[in-house]
């Protein structure tokens, strides 16, 4: 269904709205609980929420930052995920708008590569891209693990570390 939305960062009374959206659109907590997660281990890069002119919220992005080793220089990296959007507004333009803004905050603070794990349909549409991953060991691989870069700088090749809230070490 077409809405009219906004998007706007998301603030600490949406985190209920924010869950709520991540079960409906996933069909299970897990994504809104790593939500809750990275805000407590204070892992939340930046949260930016859609929402009605009624202020329901119906999209929320989340990056997070990742760190990578050995570096031999500094590690600027983020993470794209969870994302959501409310199942009766989805293929509407609202996932792409959280995803352009949030690219667009994440290369004005200067980060220089963000990884995302997704659909492999839906990520290339934004720049994202298997290859940019080589050389580097995640907890995952494989045609779902895309990243884009979108500022020079930081090591080419390493060990990406997740936040503890992927659990992933
Ligand atoms: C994936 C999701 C966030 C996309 O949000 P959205 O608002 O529906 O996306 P948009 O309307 O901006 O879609 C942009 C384009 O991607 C396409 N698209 C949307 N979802 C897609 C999917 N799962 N796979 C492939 N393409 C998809 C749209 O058709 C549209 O294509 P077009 O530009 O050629 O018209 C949303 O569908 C969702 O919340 N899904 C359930 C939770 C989920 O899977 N989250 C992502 C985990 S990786």
């Amino acid at each position: 269904m077409q809405e009219n939305f906004s998007i706007r960062p998301a603030e600490t009374e949406d985190i209920a709205g924010i869950t709520c959206l991540n079960d409906l659109a996933f069909g299970q907590p897990d994504e809104g609980e790593l939500v809750h997660v990275l805000i407590e281990d204070g892992d939340d890069l930046l949260s930016l929420v859609a929402t009605t002119p009624t202020g329901e919220i119906i999209g929320h992005i989340q990056f997070f930052p990742i760190d990578c080793v050995p570096a031999s220089e500094t590690v600027k990296f983020a993470g794209l995920g969870p994302m959501s959007v409310h199942p009766r507004c989805q293929k509407a333009g609202i996932g792409g708008t959280l995803i352009t803004e949030g690219l667009a905050q994440m290369k004005a603070k200067g980060i220089q590569r963000v990884f995302v794990l997704g659909h492999k349909d839906y990520y290339p549409k934004f720049g994202f891209d298997v290859a940019e991953t080589a050389g580097y060991a995640a907890p995952w691989g494989g045609p779902y693990f895309m990243a884009l870069t979108l500022n020079p700088g930081g090591p080419e090749a390493g060990q990406l570390i997740y936040p503890d809230a992927f659990g992933s070490g």
